[in-house]
């Protein structure tokens, strides 16, 4: 007997923007993205000057919905820009460290210098 198991193409993530709008982005599976990327290339202020070696912190979003969603865990060099950066909530994380997948599905997430403390 064969199982058939779906494959998801696509993922969506909602963005809540400076003002406060929330847009959804769907973004498809099998790109070798990561999600500064998508959010430079979707028009969001994300600076990103390190090219994602986790060196800038300028690509720092806040996760709405971390319980909903099943994100890698932030490695050391992650942990220690993130320190460094004084976000107002421990959901705070480097958008180039989280490469796109299907565990990103429905992601909230809020990019905002309203973040930091
Ligand atoms: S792009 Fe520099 S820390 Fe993410």
């Amino acid at each position: 007997m064969v199982s058939k198991v779906s494959k998801m193409e696509s993922i969506k993530i909602f963005v809540e923007d400076v003002e406060g709008t929330i847009n959804e982005i769907e973004i498809p599976l099998g790109i070798s993205l990561n999600l500064m990327e998508v959010l430079k290339s979707e028009g969001y202020n994300i600076e990103g000057v390190c090219g994602g070696m986790a060196l800038c912190g300028t690509c720092t979003a806040e996760v709405l919905n971390n319980n909903e969603v099943s994100l890698r865990e932030a490695d050391n060099s992650e942990m220690a820009m993130l320190d460094n950066l004084h976000c107002k909530t421990d959901n705070c994380r480097l958008t180039c460290q989280l490469q796109v997948n299907e565990k990103m599905h429905l992601l909230k997430i809020k990019v905002s210098e309203k973040i930091f403390a």
